[in-house]
């Protein structure tokens, strides 16, 4: 009994102490328990910020729209979090965008956990949505059960999001949340399904298509899905979908009629100014910064200070050793043969000499 006391005292003063280097793992692990109401158990990590699935029904119930925007790693999960994004998905679009592939079948699960991992790292608000990357589970309602476990204990995400209508998907769906995972359905344009599609096409440009998107949404409501992404089908249809479905819909490149939005966090910030991106960023992003041009014209410039000498200059050397100390260390240097490298250290001694750099 007495360890188990002092275990958990540990624990709780883990919870309390911030900086403890234990605190992210332990309250990592927490987050996929959203919502505690009836026993005082784990908690998540920040109760007063975290998204949860009550509070985007809240704000679908008041007309308020959901923002969305996919993030890859601790870099740019930590930006969403600062942006108060509601809801973060680690696409499989990181196939493209990060891994440079042409599209999204080649990444793996595995892959994909470190993109996930890194990003709950990064982002304690948004809701953590992880993709089901193609091929992980299209088999069985099973191995679509195995795959999401893994993506929520392994990845740290709160959810998943799986793409597509069938009926085998939506069995997968329900077996995912009755496994006790909360699903984001993904139908119109489903780019793990480019094989079947014959391309990125828009979908619902036609009765039966533009049925089928309303009808697949209905289906995965029914299934448990939480909400829904509709890709690239037209604004009418999606305005159809949004207002037959008693869930969110979030969409992308769907016109304006939907619960919510979402953009991949490349294209929107414009971060691929590169031919190869190009040609793979939709039309329908907006792009509001054009932050690729940013990082080529820092590195370019990085380049020819490094290839001119300018850099790093007094201002970026700051660790400092005392006229004694140096002088001492050229002694030593001659002592030991080194007359050449005892020259160097004085010339750059004289040449750094700066008032942050002279002895405190
Ligand atoms: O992988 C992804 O980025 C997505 C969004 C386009 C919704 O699925």
């Amino acid at each position: 009994m007495a360890t188990f006391s002092s275990i958990s005292k540990t624990l709780r003063g883990c919870l309390i102490k911030k900086n403890s280097n234990f605190m992210p793992t332990l309250l990592r692990c927490m987050s996929n328990v959203p919502e505690n109401s009836v026993y005082g158990g784990p908690k998540p990590q920040n109760p007063n910020q975290r998204v949860t699935l009550t509070n985007l029904r809240q704000k679908y119930k008041k007309n308020e729209s959901i923002t969305m925007v996919t993030a890859y790693d601790y870099p740019s999960a930590v930006h969403l979090d600062t942006a108060g994004i509601d809801i973060c998905l680690v696409g499989d679009s990181a196939s493209m965008v990060v891994h440079g592939h042409d599209t999204t079948l080649p990444i793996t699960l595995d892959e994909m956990l470190v993109h996930c991992r890194a990003v709950a790292r990064g982002a304690n608000r948004p809701l953590l949505v992880g993709d089901l990357p193609f091929g992980t589970y299209e088999s069985s309602a099973q191995q679509a059960v195995d795959t999401a476990v893994r993506v929520l204990k392994e990845g740290g995400m709160d959810a998943i999001k799986l793409e597509g209508g069938a009926p085998s998907r939506i069995a997968a769906a329900k077996a995912i949340v009755e496994a006790g995972i909360a699903v984001m359905g993904h139908v119109g344009l489903t780019p793990q399904a480019i094989s079947v599609l014959g391309g990125f096409r828009p979908q619902g440009r036609n009765v039966d298509s533009a049925v089928k998107v309303v009808e697949t949404g209905l289906a995965l409501q029914e299934a448990g899905c939480f909400s829904v992404v509709l890709e690239c089908v037209p604004a009418p249809v999606a305005a159809a979908a949004t207002s037959a479905l008693q869930i969110p819909t979030i969409g992308i490149g769907a016109g304006p009629f939907c619960s919510g939005q979402v953009l991949v966090y490349h294209d929107l910030l414009g971060m691929l100014q590169h031919p190869h991106h190009a040609k793979v960023t939709p039309k329908f992003c907006k792009q509001y910064a054009r932050v690729g041009d940013i990082i080529n014209k820092a590195l370019l410039e990085y380049k020819e200070e490094v290839t001119n000498g300018s850099f790093p200059s007094s201002a970026h050397s700051p660790y400092k050793i005392g006229a004694t100390e140096i002088d001492a260390f050229m002694q030593q240097l001659q002592k030991s043969g080194l007359g050449d490298a005892a020259s160097a250290a004085a010339d750059a001694a004289q040449k750094l000499v700066t008032p942050n750099l002279q002895d405190e």
